[in-house]
């Protein structure tokens, strides 16, 4: 059966995608110096997706009950997303010299491969 639980992680999982779709797209065009990274819809577009991941998240998380997995890899997940919303920030926006921006970045791609095999692997061992 394909309930609404089920539903809500596809949309969550397809939001995640846009969500690293568009901060790429927009750590393309800081790196560029594009004026694109400005422009409106590149200001108003992520908020849309980002709103949306949060609202399906929230969701899922009211549905989720694991007794095998527990809450310890949401609360390292909302720990990670937390600061990637920071280093993002700092990336595409805040950031004082280019170097800063560039290592913010980089820090950036860090926190969002810790956010998804948190995600996937339900464990904050990541393996172990
Ligand atoms: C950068 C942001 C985020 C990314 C990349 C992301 C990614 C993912 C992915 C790929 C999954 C699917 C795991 C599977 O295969 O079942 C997932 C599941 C989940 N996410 Fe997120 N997520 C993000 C933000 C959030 C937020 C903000 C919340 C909560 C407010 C949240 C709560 C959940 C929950 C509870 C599940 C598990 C649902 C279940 O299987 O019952 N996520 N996330």
């Amino acid at each position: 059966m394909f309930g609404i639980a089920e539903y809500t992680r596809t949309i969550h999982i397809a939001f995640a995608v846009l969500t690293i779709i568009s901060f790429t797209l927009r750590g393309m065009w800081m790196l560029m110096d594009s004026p694109l990274l400005l422009s409106k819809p590149a200001r108003i577009v992520p908020h849309i997706i980002d709103t949306l991941l949060l609202f399906s998240g929230i969701v899922l998380v009211i549905n989720y009950t694991s007794y095998h997995h527990g809450y310890g890899w949401l609360l390292a997940k909302l720990a990670a997303i937390i600061l990637y919303i920071g280093t993002g920030a700092i990336a595409l926006k805040y950031g004082k010299t280019r170097m800063i921006r560039i290592i913010a970045l980089i820090i950036s791609y860090c926190l969002l491969v810790i956010i998804v095999s948190l995600a996937l692997t339900r464990s904050i061992t990541l393996g172990y």
